[in-house]
């Protein structure tokens, strides 16, 4: 298994081009499931393991991947899927999966999706997806492991989430596309991921507005035409380059991103002493200051600071000039990078959902181990932090789920890093990938 070996202490300067974002590109290669009349084009798709996963997945259920000739765009023709079942060994690897429930039970009015098990960061259950899809007419039965559901057909509804869920939202809204009538969705999740969605299938024929800010209509329509979509930029790898510049006290021009879903991370890095300098809509300068001052954090659905940022806030903050407070609101948790960060000098308590960082004067660099996607990208950017040793980060099949060519893009900004293979050929890790003592079976 792959490791990253860091040598920290230098400042990371330069330009870096923001891919695609992994948490628009799910759904929306999903939603083609739902488009069967002819070949599908989706660009600006990012090549990561999680990419590879919902290909895989819906070549098992009958769909043709067709080569596009260009790395980041998929041709996906779904005029043959035969096939209604996600299998445990591929949902285990991405509890994203469970996003076909939606476009199968629209276009076929069945599916048999493996529940996706626990996770590092929490149990993240799909109850409010299931109670949702009961409402629009389905039978749901949960067995053996696995949840089947079934309609004769779906009817418009209207579904209150009890807390914004943002793939439960993307479930619901592909669920209803195709039904009959109007469902209203209340309490929909807010983020551009979903927006992003909503406009492919928009300009495929469906019928989906966000009349207020977390509630959402859908038409249901009989057929869709062709899905041809560019997926949005990342917002969360732009974040992580961003906090990259201001914890190597670096300059980082970033392109290809969009600004205005950044602005908590924008507000959050500037009150930490980070200079944000905005170019464009879509490009951004980042330079880090000599002192970083502490702030505190408090993570929430969006347009609040993001959950998927918070790890990366924290390996900052351990080297802050001062003493925040961390409270992570949206996962049960999503401290298991914590432990790791000490391991590298960090000062930080953890109090039920809240972590107390006291900046360190300096980290030191250490062996430490990835548990989960984005605590993988935290202990990166602390080792390019460390200023004394080496940083080894083991376990970075988790990195390599979100984050695209991430050790070339930080090389390119002046990084000592390199990817290497495990070296000793008879560890567990080494031989079975799929050797993990931590809760999550490689899912987030
Ligand atoms: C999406 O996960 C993202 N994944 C996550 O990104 C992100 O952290 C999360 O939203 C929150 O923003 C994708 O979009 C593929 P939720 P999702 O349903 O949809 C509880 C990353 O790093 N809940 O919004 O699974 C749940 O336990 C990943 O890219 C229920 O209780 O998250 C959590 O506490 C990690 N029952 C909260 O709601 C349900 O049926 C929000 O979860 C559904 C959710």
């Amino acid at each position: 298994m792959d490791k990253m070996v860091i040598e920290g202490g230098f400042p990371l300067v330069g330009e870096v081009s923001i891919s695609g974002s992994k948490n628009a590109s799910l759904p929306i290669i999903v939603s083609s499931i739902m488009f069967d009349g002819s070949d599908n084009e989706i660009d600006n798709v990012p090549d990561l393991e999680d990419i590879k996963t919902i290909k895989k997945l819906l070549i098992s259920l009958g769909a043709e991947i067709k080569e596009s000739g260009q790395a980041d765009k998929l041709i996906i023709n779904t005029s043959n899927i035969n096939n209604y079942d996600a299998p445990y060994d591929l949902v285990k690897t991405m509890r994203a999966s469970v996003l076909v429930l939606g476009p199968l039970l629209a276009k076929y009015k069945r599916a048999r999706v493996s529940l996706p098990g626990g996770c590092a960061i929490g149990a993240r259950p799909i109850d409010f997806h299931l109670n949702a899809l009961k409402l629009l007419g389905a039978t749901v039965e949960v067995d053996h492991g696995y949840v089947d559901v079934y309609a004769d057909k779906l009817k418009g509804a209207v579904i209150n989430f009890p807390i914004p869920s943002v793939t439960g939202t993307e479930n619901v809204i592909m669920a209803a596309t195709l039904a009959e009538g109007t469902t209203i969705i209340k309490n929909a999740a807010r983020e551009p991921e979903i927006d992003d969605m909503i406009t492919a299938l928009n300009n495929g024929g469906a019928e989906i507005k966000r009349t207020e800010p977390a509630v959402i209509a859908i038409n249901g329509v009989k057929k869709l035409k062709r899905l041809c979509h560019r997926v949005l930029p990342d917002r969360i790898e732009a974040g992580t380059f961003m906090a990259a510049s201001a914890i190597t006290k670096g300059d980082i021009f970033l392109k290809n991103i969009n600004v205005s879903h950044l602005k908590s991370v924008i507000e959050k890095l500037s009150e930490a002493g980070a200079r944000v300098i905005i170019n464009s809509s879509s490009s951004m300068r980042v330079k880090g200051s000599k002192v970083i001052k502490s702030v505190d954090i408090s993570t929430s659905p969006y347009p609040d600071f993001p959950t998927d940022m918070q790890a990366q806030m924290m390996a900052l903050m351990t080297l802050s000039s001062g003493l925040c407070v961390i409270s992570e609101n949206v996962f049960e948790n999503r401290f298991m990078h914590v432990a790791e960060l000490i391991r590298l000098g960090a000062n930080i308590k953890i109090r039920n959902n809240f972590a107390i960082v006291k900046g360190a004067k300096k980290l030191s660099g250490a062996e430490v181990m990835a548990t989960d996607l984005r605590a993988s990208a935290s202990l990166v950017l602390a080792g390019l932090a460390s200023s004394d040793g080496l940083t080894t980060v083991s376990r970075i099949y988790h990195l390599d789920r979100g984050y695209e060519k991430m050790e070339k893009k930080l090389a390119d900004l002046g990084a000592i890093i390199s990817r290497v293979k495990a070296s000793d050929p008879l560890s567990a890790e080494a031989e079975n990938p799929d050797f993990n003592d931590t809760a999550c079976s490689k899912s987030a």
